[in-house]
């Protein structure tokens, strides 16, 4: 027999940055993040997992391509989900699972992107979120989405915000073992849904560094990562939350601007030097900054993570089509500036 789960997660969008860990086995941030959960409807992942007594091996595929399960960030997530497993029992196939057979049983993962992973944008968030809750959903374990945001955080720090819909609240946490680090939903993905999500794909090229140690660089070598993560982010993240109860797109635009700032200067404050933002992604910068100077309040802002692509929120539907024609008329696709597409993804609406 077989015994399958399907799930579906969406990836997030951070508009206050996680950069720098405390701990990096367990994953533990220097500062707390807030970020927007995406329509799964537009960047998702879909994993299926499967256990069946003739499978002798954990085994994983991602977009068809077999992976080795033998990173330590695997295994901390399997075995944390595995620890919490309990009976399962599936009359119609007269299947018993008990929770003491979890211990010898193995699953193969079969995971899927509907965004191409070369793209550059976040995958491992929704990755690590979907693999975690279709283990627990199979494995009938009880906790809930804040216990299992604690897992799925070991897996990649980014993904414990997936868990959730709408704007959700990674809390860095302060005990040592982790267990106060945590997702925390802001509000529901109702709640200002007037906004509208647009991803310029700058460049399809894969990193070339992964964020994680870069991250470890910055934390070595950087003075301004320490001043934001203590002076900085805590103010900002309780001015973002207020902004965004209120539906306050000004300081909601300053905010998430000025933090995708404050985190590429501290990745040039790193030694050495990452540069992240390519000659487009400034220009993009300079054409919003200058477009919400002009209608004197903000249409639109922008963020961008550990890659050269404009995450751009746009205040509503209409500032979302003027958006997208001045983007067509500065950036016109597969021209040298090789800004080569559009994700056009709602908040998850
Ligand atoms: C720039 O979550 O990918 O996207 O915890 O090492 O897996 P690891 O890092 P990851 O880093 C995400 C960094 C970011 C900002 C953010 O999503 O908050």
């Amino acid at each position: 027999w077989v015994l399958m789960v399907t799930a579906q997660t969406p990836t997030n969008i951070a508009v206050i940055k996680y950069w720098g860990k405390r701990d990096e086995n367990l994953i533990l941030a220097i500062n707390d993040s807030i970020s927007v959960t995406l329509d799964p409807a537009h960047l998702c992942t879909t994993t299926t997992v499967a256990v069946s007594p003739a499978f002798n091996q954990d085994r994983m595929w991602l977009n068809g391509k077999e992976i080795s399960l033998s990173g330590g960030r695997y295994q901390n997530c399997l075995r944390e989900i595995r620890a919490r497993a309990n009976d399962v029992e599936d009359e119609k196939k007269g299947i018993k699972i008990t929770k003491k057979d979890w211990e010898n049983l193995h699953v193969h993962v079969a995971s899927y992107n509907n965004f191409p992973t070369a793209a550059g944008l976040a995958s491992s968030a929704a990755g690590f979120a979907c693999l975690v809750y279709s283990l627990a959903k199979l494995m009938n374990v009880q906790e809930d989405n804040g216990r299992l945001s604690a897992i799925a955080r070991q897996g990649s720090g980014s993904a414990c915000r997936s868990l959730y819909g709408g704007f959700v609240k990674w809390v860095m946490g302060k005990e040592e073992n982790g267990s106060d680090s945590i997702a925390v939903p802001l509000v529901d993905e109702k709640h200002w849904d007037e906004l509208v999500i647009i991803i310029a794909v700058v460049c399809s090229r894969q990193k070339e560094t992964s964020s994680t140690s870069v991250m470890r660089e910055t934390v070595e070598t950087s003075a301004l990562i320490e001043h934001r993560a203590k002076e900085v982010v805590p103010k900002r993240i309780i001015q973002m939350e207020e902004a965004i109860q209120k539906c306050d797109f000004a300081t909601f635009t300053h905010l998430t601007c000025a933090d995708s700032n404050q985190f590429h200067a501290a990745c040039l404050d790193t030694s050495p030097p990452i540069f992240y933002m390519n000659d487009t992604s400034h220009r993009i910068i300079s054409c919003v900054e200058k477009w919400n100077r002009s209608e004197g309040t903000p249409q639109v802002a922008y963020t961008f993570d550990a890659g050269p692509n404009a995450v751009l929120i746009a205040r509503n539907r209409t500032s979302a089509a003027l958006l997208l024609q001045r983007l067509l008329f500065h950036f016109p696709p597969n021209s040298e500036t090789d800004l080569n597409s559009y994700v056009i993804g709602d908040k998850s609406l």
